[in-house]
């Protein structure tokens, strides 16, 4: 890899070196878990910006004083980038984080410990979607090359955090038991309400219907995008460039249909039939 390559190699992963470096790393490998942490999960573009919005409120009691004075990268830290070690401190328990990283390089302690984990999925289509114009704004990002070109490197998981569908089974085969949540950027987007109650009950929090319809609105694609801080409006230009394409673009299901041929879609599907074979996952976008 060249050395103005802005990616670095951690167990054959691409990591943006802006954000990602040996310290960081180091960090994360030797986190320190504990039983009330709450971490969120994401492959990404797949809602983790919206995650960092909802488990604050959801933790809080509804208190917006955190979402709309705290940048969303500092309220709830990726776990392996550089911003962890400088506002843990800061942070009050019961903590919550975000992390793109496989199961199997989790810390030890995470292992050992009670945490709970939301996995948080979204059809791989508008992901790749998501990802190419994120790739366009965003200077700390390999230059995306046309759409199919994009779509290419996607399926051969040279990407950051690699390939979809190995993000997927490993968490999707874990030893967590009860201590995992799965939930889709779909069904957030269908009925968040109904989402945010489901995360709720796994959360042991209760919400009186009143708070929850506060958070749920504020949670709302319209709303975070006047957030800013949520919305990647306080990062320079020359480090994401709004103007190329926001950060929080459309916030819907099923833009893919804007960017796929029909060709491309069966080539996309079978890489991704291919990469799941043997497992039993299935999806609800999967269904006709
Ligand atoms: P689009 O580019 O399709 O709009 P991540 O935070 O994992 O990087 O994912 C970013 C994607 O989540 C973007 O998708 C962004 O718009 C979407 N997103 C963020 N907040 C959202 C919300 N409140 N409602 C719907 N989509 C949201």
């Amino acid at each position: 890899m060249a050395s103005d390559d802005p990616y670095a190699l951690y167990h054959g992963l691409f990591l943006p070196k802006i954000a990602h470096t040996e310290d960081s790393l180091k960090y994360f490998e030797s986190f320190k878990f504990q039983d009330n942490d709450v971490i969120a999960v994401t492959y990404p573009k797949s809602g983790t910006t919206w995650m960092q919005e909802i488990l604050p409120l959801l933790l809080n009691g509804g208190d917006l004083t955190s979402v709309l004075t705290i940048p969303n990268w500092d309220r709830v830290p990726w776990l392996e980038e550089t911003h962890a070690a400088k506002v843990m401190d800061k942070l009050t328990a019961p903590r919550a984080f975000v992390t793109h990283m496989p199961y199997n390089l989790m810390p030890s302690t995470f292992f050992s410990s009670a945490a709970k984990v939301i996995y948080i999925s979204r059809n791989p289509k508008d992901i790749v979607v998501s990802s190419f114009h994120f790739h366009r704004m965003a200077s700390f990002l390999r230059d995306p090359g046309t759409f199919e070109e994009f779509v290419d490197k996607f399926l051969a998981g040279e990407v950051i955090f690699g390939k979809w569908t190995d993000h997927v089974k490993c968490w999707n085969n874990t030893d967590l038991g009860d201590r995992i949540l799965y939930i889709t950027y779909e069904e957030m987007i269908q009925d968040l309400h109904g989402a945010l109650e489901r995360i709720l009950h796994f959360l042991g929090k209760h919400m009186s219907k009143d708070v929850l319809k506060r958070v749920c609105e504020h949670c709302e694609f319209k709303s975070m995008k006047q957030n800013n801080m949520s919305n990647y409006s306080l990062v320079p230009q020359t480090i994401m460039d709004n103007e190329k394409s926001s950060f929080l673009r459309k916030g819907i299901v099923g833009d893919w249909k804007n960017y796929f041929s029909p060709e491309l879609e069966l080539k996309f599907n079978a890489s991704i039939s291919e990469g799941l074979k043997g497992t039993d996952i299935a999806f609800p976008w999967d269904e006709k």
